[in-house]
């Protein structure tokens, strides 16, 4: 009885969570523009926004490489630099081998609070997946990467805006890029705006800098 509750409880969880990426997936359709749409030009200047933003501190400080070392820019600070007290994400990327992430960034759907309390999401707060390196990466290197399935969790540019909206549908990290807490910069743009460039990116066929 009790294991069969425990299905049922899972089952309805895993249903909750498809129809999550479902409905991003609807929504990323309605963002997304004609293939082809959008001139080679456009994209490149898509792609320049799109840049500033994954370059930025908010983004680029968990997508880190093999080491695991997260990185910070704490308040006051422009450039970013090595994570205090130690930390590190491990193979898990969520710091399960020494001291977990989650001791301090609470998984919560409430506002961040002001710098320099730990930042939240209503995600568990992790490294991103090793393949997804932006930081001390180059703007084209970056471009490269986003547009390589094999690299990018196998996701098409369709794929790429459901991932935006579904990680915003858990108020995950991605919108919290541009409301980080009180004494923090933020990317250029908005949200929707970065979510516009995407689809502006995609459309003209995700064309890169050389
Ligand atoms: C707390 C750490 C963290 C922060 C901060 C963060 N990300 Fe991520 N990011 C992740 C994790 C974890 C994944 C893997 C999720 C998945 O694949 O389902 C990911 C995956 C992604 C992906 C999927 C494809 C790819 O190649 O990376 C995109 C796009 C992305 N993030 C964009 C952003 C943007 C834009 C920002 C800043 C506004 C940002 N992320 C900030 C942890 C983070
Ligand atoms: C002992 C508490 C603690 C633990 C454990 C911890 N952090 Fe942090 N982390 C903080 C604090 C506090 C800040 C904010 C520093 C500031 O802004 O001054 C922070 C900031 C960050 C930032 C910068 C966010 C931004 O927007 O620039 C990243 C990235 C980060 N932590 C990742 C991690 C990861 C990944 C783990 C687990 C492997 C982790 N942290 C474990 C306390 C912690």
């Amino acid at each position: 009885m009790k294991s069969s509750l425990i299905a049922l409880a899972f089952a309805a969880s895993t249903i909750a969570a498809l129809t999550g990426i479902v409905a991003a997936k609807d929504e990323a359709n309605k963002d997304a523009l004609p293939p082809g749409s959008v001139s080679r030009a456009e994209g490149l200047e898509a792609w320049k926004r799109i840049e500033a933003v994954v370059t930025h501190p908010r983004c680029a400080n968990c997508h880190v490489d093999a080491k695991a070392i997260p990185i910070w820019t704490p308040a006051g600070e422009t450039r970013p630099r090595v994570h205090g007290m130690n930390i590190h994400g491990g193979d898990s990327r969520i710091g399960a081998e020494k001291v977990a992430c989650s001791t301090c960034h609470m998984t919560s759907t409430q506002a961040n609070d002001p710098a320099p309390s730990p930042p939240r999401a209503g995600i568990d707060w992790q490294l991103a997946p090793v393949q997804f390196i932006w930081f001390g990466k180059s703007g084209a290197e970056i471009c490269t990467q986003l547009k390589d399935p094999k690299r990018n969790g196998g996701r098409d540019a369709v794929g790429l805006l459901a991932h935006l909206r579904h990680d915003a549908s858990l108020n995950g990290f991605i919108p919290r890029g541009w409301a980080p807490g009180a004494g923090r910069t933020t990317p250029p743009g908005t949200f929707e705006d970065h979510v516009k460039d995407m689809a502006l990116w995609g459309a003209a066929g995700q064309p890169c800098p050389n």
